[in-house]
């Protein structure tokens, strides 16, 4: 998969379907050529790239006016060499200065994908080849490492860089961007995925021209405004046909994703940890990694992008163990009692949950400390003895009798001021204690940069998980920090701040997982405020959204999906009038929008009429019978509620092709509807199936599809948060 042309000095990737290729350039540095369809090997340099002297631009050799940094798509473009883009890499050096001249020196490939030491990366259990380029300047004594791995099955590529210091002198890392590609040309829209609490990750489109289009953030965590993930795609690209590149950063703090377009319409397109804020020392002879970005491609439209992405990280960035394992269909007391519980409260939840076929019990918020509102206890993970008077061992020892499993709320990184936590160590909160600090949902941040908070927290974490049958843990994240300042860290160290904080958390999530790998974490952040493939590697699933109400749902789990895969999509059925917005959706509705997700439910069933409660019980049975097909088949979307701001649809097809399940939603009704039809995709055409128990050839559900006017309400009036699943079969 991977090839270096020694006469034309180009370095070439290329799978069955795509091709990443550049070169080393006579100056030594490295030009980007190409990215996109595969185009096969023997290609020379001035065929693809344009030399050219142009007016305002400077010149790298006195005597070469054709070659300018400026007009040379670069593969690792560096600062102060004439190339007026901004750049993947700026150091400043012990004399002050920000330049560098990075040369390629050597180059290794080899079989597989070695991990980054405490990065979450992907894992290199499927085929894959690796390139590591190194360059050198000699001036600094620097070596930098180029590190891809291109995948043979998927349309993936991943990189990171790794910067190593020499024996001359200290350097600081202003900005270290784990991947730049230039494209040719920058004709294309900009997909990016914003929102807010419970608005998350809904697409926004826009066209790129002259200058910079950026998201990111720099509130240490990925963020519900902006997810580090982009999609490039040309005009005419929809979800089933036309090119598209997809950007996603495997990291959960700040970051970067920037496109920019210079004054020749090229495109520089760049991911990686957010410059602002960012600044790592390095002294002589360390080293630094950066976090892994993956690239996508298709060119079969945005499904097929989506599909590289489901794949990626369903079968090689999520724990070995729940890359196969069902998930088990939890209920969550949160919306049902919020602070105010008690044991025979939750296990008369519980009991009425295992009743109708629930297999997890999870326990939310306030099990712990002086926990009875937000504004204390935080921080204190020793049990509420009023609350649960047998603990979490006795309490989750009872709803293992019952047949369930047990899980339990954690919010690691936080404590209130009102807590023994606070009151014996006030110096762990991240501030500046020359400032006030401020609150966010009543609470400070733990300074995770510091080793000794992280091990505090892990022995409580601990304590409990060793002294109890916790298989599931609920790991929130409810606040951003602010008065960033690394008080432990040395004057020319303050700019590791977030970076240090963000290893910090991983290094306990990594522990948690390792000394207790039958627990499965599920992360989550004030709902989707940390959604991002940095914790996929250690949580398989993520609460989506504090946002349950059906319809909003329709908007945050499709946007959600382009870059995520459904398994790892925390979806629930809760009550009516909705906490979060508070419309009245039917069950159905609410049921068939969180089927296509991890499932579980959030509300006391115990309130429900008989009626309902059947009814969940035969939902929950229908989940099972199709789990694998939703968890492992293919999922694509059909109709988009961005476009229509009405209806929606998507389909999992199984990856035998003889199954699928298509959701098809409607929020407002109207009288005299437009005709409609549902057009399938994914199927074999020349099987035959039955869908909903009517007989169909393969060929036309997907060339013609299902009329929806045939079904809808089956002739009856079905009024506003329409819902309808097309169970499909081969015959
Ligand atoms: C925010 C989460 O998103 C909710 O699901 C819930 O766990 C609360 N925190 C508890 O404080």
């Amino acid at each position: 998969m991977i090839t270096y042309d020694k006469n034309n000095k180009i370095f070439n990737l290329t799978n069955n379907e795509m091709s990443y290729i550049f070169c080393i350039l006579k100056n030594g540095k490295l030009g980007n050529l190409y990215y996109g369809d595969a185009i096969g090997e023997n290609l020379k340099i001035d065929q693809m790239i344009h030399f050219e002297k142009t007016s305002l631009t400077v010149n790298y050799f006195k005597n070469d006016d054709k070659f300018s940094m400026q007009n040379i798509k670069q593969e690792f473009p560096e600062y102060g060499r004439g190339d007026y883009r901004e750049p993947a890499i700026m150091l400043t050096r012990e004399n002050g200065s920000h330049l560098t001249d990075l040369f390629y020196k050597d180059h290794t490939i080899y079989k597989g994908k070695k991990s980054l030491e405490g990065l979450p990366s992907t894992r290199g259990e499927k085929i894959c080849e690796t390139l590591v380029v190194e360059l050198y300047d000699d001036i600094i004594d620097l070596t930098v490492k180029l590190y891809y791995t291109i995948y043979k099955n998927i349309n993936a590529i991943t990189r990171h860089v790794e910067v190593m210091n020499g024996e001359k002198e200290s350097v600081k890392i202003n900005r270290l961007l784990s991947a730049s590609i230039d494209f040719f040309d920058s004709d294309y829209q900009w997909l990016q995925f914003s929102g807010d609490w419970s608005r998350e990750r809904h697409l926004i489109e826009k066209k790129l021209s002259e200058g910079i289009t950026s998201v990111g953030s720099i509130k240490g965590t990925s963020s519900a405004e902006h997810n580090p993930f982009i999609i490039l795609k040309r005009e005419k690209t929809d979800e089933f046909k036309g090119e598209a590149y997809g950007f996603s950063f495997i990291y959960s703090g700040n970051f970067l994703a920037q496109g920019e377009v210079d004054s020749r319409k090229t495109l520089r397109m760049m991911m990686g940890i957010n410059p602002f804020q960012f600044n790592w020392k390095l002294d002589k002879k360390e080293s630094f990694v950066s976090p892994e970005v993956v690239l996508t491609y298709s060119n079969k439209g945005l499904n097929n992008l989506s599909h590289q992405l489901h794949d990626l990280y369903n079968k090689d960035l999520v724990q070995k163990k729940w890359m196969t394992q069902k998930r088990p269909v939890l209920i969550n007391n949160w919306e049902a009692t919020y602070f105010d519980f008690d044991e025979n409260r939750i296990l008369s939840i519980a009991k009425e949950a295992q009743q109708v076929g629930i297999d997890l019990f999870v326990l939310d918020d306030g099990w712990f400390g002086a926990r009875n509102d937000d504004t204390k206890g935080l921080g204190d993970w020793i049990v509420n003895k009023e609350k649960l008077p047998n603990g979490i061992q006795g309490l989750s020892k009872k709803i293992n009798d019952l047949g369930m499993k047990f899980g339990l709320w954690f919010e690691p990184e936080m404590v209130n001021e009102a807590s023994n936590l606070f009151k014996e160590h006030p110096d762990y909160i991240i501030s500046d204690p020359q400032r006030n600090s401020s609150v966010g949902r009543n609470q400070l941040v733990l300074d995770f940069s510091r080793k000794e908070v992280v091990d505090e927290i892990y022995r409580m974490m601990e304590n409990t998980l060793k002294n109890s049958t916790v298989e599931y843990i609920k790991w929130d994240m409810n606040r951003f920090i602010s008065e960033p300042f690394g008080k432990d860290l040395g004057l020319e160290h303050k700019g590791e701040f977030f970076h240090r904080y963000i290893l910090g958390l991983y290094s306990l999530l990594e522990k948690i997982n390792e000394n207790f790998p039958h627990i499965m974490i599920e992360s989550c952040a004030s709902g989707g405020n940390r959604f991002d493939p940095g914790l996929l590697y250690y949580a398989p699933q993520a609460w989506t959204s504090d946002n349950t109400d059906a319809v909003s749902r329709l908007f945050i789990q499709y946007g959600t999906s382009y870059g995520y895969p459904i398994s790892s999509i925390g979806s629930h059925v809760s009550e009516v009038p909705n906490h979060q917005v508070g419309r009245l959706t039917p069950l159905k509705t609410r049921t068939d929008v969180a089927l296509f997700g991890t499932f579980g439910y959030e509300l006391d069933i115990g309130k429900l009429s008989n009626e309902e409660k059947s009814q969940i019980e035969e939902d929950i049975k229908f989940f099972k019978g199709n789990q694998e097909l939703i968890q492992k088949g293919r999922f694509y979307r059909l109709i988009s509620p961005f476009k229509t701001n009405n209806e929606t649809a998507w389909i999992c097809v199984s990856n035998n092709k003889e199954e699928a399940l298509v959701g098809f939603y409607r929020i407002r009704n109207a009288a005299s509807n437009p005709l409609k039809k549902i057009i399938l995709t994914g199927l074999n055409p020349e099987y035959n199936y039955s869908v909903n128990g009517k007989e169909y050839s393969g060929r036309i559900l997907m060339k013609f599809g299902i009329l929806l006017t045939d079904f809808y309400g089956e002739n009856k009036v079905t009024g506003d948060y329409y819902s309808k699943l097309f169970v499909v079969k081969k015959i």
